[in-house]
């Protein structure tokens, strides 16, 4: 199999109640579910970047297992954890998720259809910003040295590159960010480094390869140039990314969540 198609949805945030009163994360995150599950692309896997949950509680997660049952019926969905997850509970409820591992940091590597997919934990618990540790750094050199020929998307929730948006550049990898982009530049088979964390779509050039962080399936965070702009969201529409392998090419579009009409014929 060449083509392949590997949804990735993030900061799902979901909640029993609406967040700051008025994103009501739990409805939104069951709509985006269902727009990975109507889309024509007809994804094969699923992946969400972290902040799965918004308070790390196992009530929580019970909650986001529920909502993503129909999604779990028909591909696999990969997990990992953002800062606002919380590692024990999301693994007592994930248990059927056999690639976590038991202990230490949930990094994993899986082999969907021709690519492979490595996950990160940047998860500092306690703490808005990220870290990748010596030994994940070193874990992910010799996983990538392991197999060199296999098209690789990386995965973590704090991007690891400088997005724009300042405040939350301040709550990004400050451990090990130059240390990730010198492994991932001597690994040319990483065709993506994706990542959630500022609830919008930014791509990039970064480690030799494309970085892009994708929308949120709630609230978005204002696009605010200036050093000084205030920690603000935006209810914009809220949106998933789909990377689609065919041709030995990967592509990445961004995917509303909201239905829309069409496809309409050009007359
Ligand atoms: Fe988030």
């Amino acid at each position: 199999m060449t083509a392949f198609c590997l949804a990735q949805l993030s900061d799902l945030h979901v909640s029993a109640t609406p967040l700051q009163g008025i994103v009501p994360t739990e409805p939104m995150a069951r709509a985006a579910v269902a727009a990975v599950l109507r889309a024509e692309a007809r994804p094969d896997a699923c992946v969400l970047t972290g902040d799965l949950v918004d308070a790390g509680t196992a009530d929580s997660y019970a909650l986001l297992a529920d909502l993503l049952r129909p999604l779990e019926a028909r591909m696999p969905v990969y997990l990992m954890p953002g800062n606002h997850d919380a590692r024990g509970p999301l693994r007592e409820v994930f248990t059927h998720h056999r690639y976590l591992p038991a202990e230490g940091r949930l990094n994993y590597r899986v082999e969907i259809g021709p690519l492979a997919l490595i996950a990160l934990d940047t998860l500092v618990e306690g703490s808005g910003h990220g870290c990748v540790d010596a030994a994940t750094l070193g874990w992910l050199d010799a996983a990538l040295a392991a197999e060199s020929s296999r098209p690789t998307i990386v995965a973590l929730h704090h991007p690891p590159f400088a997005t724009g948006i300042a405040f939350m550049d301040r709550l990004g990898v400050r451990e090990g960010a130059a240390e990730l982009e010198a492994v991932i530049a001597r690994h040319p088979q990483v065709k993506r480094v994706i990542a959630g964390h500022v609830h919008r779509a930014i791509t990039l050039g970064w480690a030799g390869t494309i970085g892009m962080t994708a929308p949120s399936t709630a609230q978005q965070i204002a696009l605010e140039p200036a050093a000084d702009a205030p920690e603000a969201f935006v209810m914009e529409p809220p949106g998933w990314l789909l990377h689609r392998r065919g041709g030995g090419v990967l592509r990445s579009a961004v995917m509303p969540v909201e239905r829309s009409a069409g496809p309409i014929d050009y007359a």
